[in-house]
């Protein structure tokens, strides 16, 4: 992709059919951690491990008390103008120890879907945001085939109780994330730094992807899951860019980026399959994958309905300065300082709201059947409650609605220049928990207060949103 100015369009209407919604997910909204029967995950073994890793000490347990407030949530989505949202099933609370459906798990989620529809919201399910069972990553987590096959069968579960309920289905929020996080920054628990593990669990997850597509196959072909219902995947997709005046290798820095962050999963939900250049270029530098007799066929199952794009920010990528890391791990790019970047400090993730332009293009161009829409797209701010007025309330005006608007407008580009974009969620609509960072960063239109009991207020922005959700144009 070859890096263009960031400048301004000034398209402003999207279609009346345009959906707008929330995203959200169970482990950073519902709390009760150890309620129904919940079984621990990852981030609640790791907050009961380790604090300290967690802003200002807040870990897993706290969620944004959605679980025990969700009619009063749902409704207040519905009264910015919103139609859908998205959130996930907690592994943990709807299956047991013995891999057996948790009735009182399932039943909590049968009456906050109640609820959400009385609301006027359709909630779109994922299987999984980064939640995994603390017992299943003591068993090796994604680098172990057996949790694959435990991932399917609670896929299988969700599918069957749920399956007369819910239209939307996604099988996996940010597929890439954990490889990444986990095993190949160590960033997060359990902070392994292994380029080849990495990929591994990348492969992992793309088996357990199409695992649970084809279970979906049979069980709607069987009628226990509605004619109607679609299922897709959900990826923080990165449009790549390098310097200006790009050599080769530069290029070629761009291509393995682009490789493993997106063409890995466009390739896999669309076609089946990985893409040939990139797992051959992995293999020239000694990254084996683990295949198995069989896989290709597992994979095969992949392809999906529809796709969800969550979109924070660009990858800047350039020639690596060396090629292999101090533990001999192949480096395939190093990170590209563009000087012209405008950052949210927060965060520390660049603000390119063109970004969202070029990637919805480059999708409609390679892969045209393809419908999808903005899954995930929000600024978290640091300072949100520093912008409080006498009123009480947080005047986030100057700030959050322009990332949204400059976000819709190239959305609204695409789609008359041909993307199948078909709505927007927006990320955290109501603040949330947010892994590590707990409460830092705010990202929501409605904010939440932990010195009051969780209570929500709107924040300014809240009108505006109410106004693009009901008009359609963005001003
Ligand atoms: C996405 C995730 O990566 O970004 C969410 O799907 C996450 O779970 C969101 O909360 C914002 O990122 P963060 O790290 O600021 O919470």
């Amino acid at each position: 992709m070859t890096e263009q100015n960031p400048n301004e369009t000034t398209y402003c209407d999207l279609p009346e059919d345009f959906f707008f919604g929330a995203a959200l997910s169970g482990p950073q909204t519902e709390g009760m951690w150890q309620a129904h029967g919940k079984l621990e995950n990852m981030w609640d073994f790791w907050s009961n491990q380790d604090i300290r890793a967690f802003h200002n000490r807040v870990g897993s347990y706290a969620g944004n008390d959605m679980g025990a407030r969700y009619a009063e949530d749902y409704e207040l989505l519905a009264s910015l103008g919103l139609s859908s949202a998205r959130t996930s099933i907690q592994w943990t609370r709807l299956i047991d120890a013995n891999g057996k459906l948790n009735r009182e798990g399932a039943d909590f989620y049968h009456e906050m879907f109640t609820a959400a529809r009385k609301a006027g919201i359709e909630v779109f399910v994922n299987l999984y945001h980064f939640d995994m069972p603390a017992y299943l990553f003591r068993r090796g987590g994604w680098e172990n085939r057996e949790v694959i096959e435990a991932y399917a069968h609670y896929a299988r579960i969700a599918f069957a109780e749920f399956g007369q309920e819910i239209v939307h289905w996604f099988t996996f929020n940010e597929p890439i994330v954990e490889p990444e996080q986990r095993y190949a920054h160590g960033n997060w628990f359990p902070f392994v730094h292994d380029f080849g593990r990495a990929r591994n669990v990348q492969y992992n997850i793309s088996l357990a992807h199409s695992l649970a597509v084809l279970a979906f196959r049979e069980l709607q072909a069987a009628g226990a899951v509605r004619e109607d219902a679609k299922i897709g995947l959900i990826n923080c997709f990165t449009p790549p860019y390098t310097r200006e005046n790009p050599t080769e290798a530069d290029l070629e820095a761009v291509r393995m980026a682009d490789g493993i962050d997106n063409r890995w999963w466009l390739d896999l939900v669309t076609k089946g399959t990985l893409p040939a250049d990139v797992i051959e270029t992995l293999a020239e530098r000694g990254v084996v994958l683990a295949t198995r007799p069989g896989d290709e066929a597992i994979l095969a199952q992949g392809k999906v309905d529809w796709l969800g794009f969550n979109y924070y920010q660009p990858t800047r990528v350039q020639a690596p300065a060396r090629d292999t890391d101090e533990q001999g791990d192949p480096c395939f790019f190093d990170p590209y300082v563009w000087p012209d970047a405008v950052m949210n400090k927060s965060r520390g993730w660049e603000i390119y709201p063109k970004g969202i332009y070029d990637f919805a293009m480059t999708m409609t161009r390679d892969y045209p059947e393809l419908d999808w829409f903005v899954s995930e797209n929000g600024i978290g701010i640091e300072e949100d409650h520093a912008k409080r007025t006498e009123d009480g309330r947080i005047d986030d005006l100057a700030y959050r609605v322009p990332f949204v608007r400059d976000h819709l407008r190239w959305v609204a580009r695409a789609i008359e220049e041909g993307a199948r974009c078909r709505g927007y969620h927006y990320w955290g609509v109501i603040d949330c928990w947010s892994w590590n960072n707990a409460y830092k960063n705010r990202y929501g239109f409605v904010e939440v207060s932990l010195q009051e009991n969780y209570d929500r207020r709107l924040k300014a922005s809240a009108e505006w949103l109410r106004e693009v959700t009901h008009t359609h144009h963005i001003a």
